[in-house]
């Protein structure tokens, strides 16, 4: 195959990348992207901050538009993110105990509602652990510790179609105090019947040329438990051909391990553009981390 996207197929799986919305006027950009990928990612026009700006307003102008850019292309569309510390609009943040446990539950269903039945995934919860495995203290934790499994069944109640996600960083190393305390809850929520169907990795790698220790054992682990694995946000300092090969082939040698996305198009769309982290250069054109993610598919 000559495309990721295709490459990806031949394994029944897909290749993603996030979509800014501000970018979709620039045809280098949408002729790359348009090209190479099966699954898009809004990079922030899901969040929490951009679809209610105001309590109880909803804005669903600019995803609507990755979603429509996405899908009339044939892409499907994954959701983030529903529920997070970060990019919470001011009046959300500002709240705390039963109110925002209130307002978590509203958002998840008006944006849920909105989307229903059109959507593949949904990152409903996304960060709430500490390095150490521990929760993340904040706003949400601080509603009481139940607050990620009343996410998930709301999202359940509000849109049964789309498969439903935690995703994290810095737990793609097993050994790693964060991958353990991901690990616990999931285990825990698929023992009480929590609905959760998959575990994104964001895959943030920074240096080095080999992987975080036992890769692929952190995705068989988590793909034990009953739940589909996804590698959702990669991207990779100075794109190290290495580190690319062997993340995408750690996927492939997982069954669950159902697609992987890439965190932008070019370098220039990344949120770490310094770092040259991704599989295009500024101006679009295949780097040797491309070769070597499209021969490892
Ligand atoms: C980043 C976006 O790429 C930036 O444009 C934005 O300013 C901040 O958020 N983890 C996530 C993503 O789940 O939503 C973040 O995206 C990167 C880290």
């Amino acid at each position: 195959a000559s495309t990721l996207g295709a490459a990806a197929a031949q394994s029944g799986r897909y290749f993603g990348t996030a979509i800014a919305a501000g970018r979709l006027g620039d045809s280098t950009y949408t002729t790359v992207a348009g090209r190479e990928f099966t699954m898009v990612t809004a990079e922030n026009e899901m969040k929490p901050d951009a679809t209610e700006p105001q309590r109880g307003q909803f804005n669903f102008g600019s995803g609507d538009q990755i979603y429509n850019w996405a899908t009339q292309r044939g892409m499907k569309v994954r959701g983030h993110t529903l529920a997070w510390h970060a990019q919470q609009p001011g009046w959300m943040q500002s709240l705390g105990g039963s109110s925002l446990r209130q307002a978590m539950i509203d958002h998840i269903n008006g944006v849920m509602a909105h989307y229903k039945g059109k959507l593949a995934y949904w990152d409903v919860v996304n960060e709430a652990f500490n390095e150490d495995g521990s929760r993340r203290q904040s706003n949400l934790q601080s509603t009481g510790n139940d607050w990620i499994e009343v996410a998930f069944r709301t999202a359940r109640n509000a849109d049964p179609s789309t498969r439903l996600c935690y995703n994290d960083y810095n737990i793609e190393n097993w050994s790693y105090g964060k991958t353990q305390g991901v690990y616990n809850m999931i285990r825990d929520f698929k023992s009480r019947g929590v609905p959760i169907d998959c575990v994104g990795l964001q895959t943030h790698f920074t240096g080095g040329s080999s992987l975080p220790g036992n890769f692929q054992t952190t995705l068989s682990s988590f793909a034990a438990l009953g739940v589909d694995v996804a590698l959702t946000e990669v991207d990779v300092t100075n794109a190290s051909t290495s580190q690319y090969a062997g993340l995408t082939q750690a996927c492939m040698n997982v069954p669950r391990c159902v697609g992987i996305t890439v965190w932008g198009v070019r370098d220039s769309d990344s949120w770490r553009s310094s770092e040259n982290p991704l599989l295009f250069d500024g101006g679009g054109n295949k780097k040797a981390a491309y070769t070597s993610v499209l021969n490892a598919l």
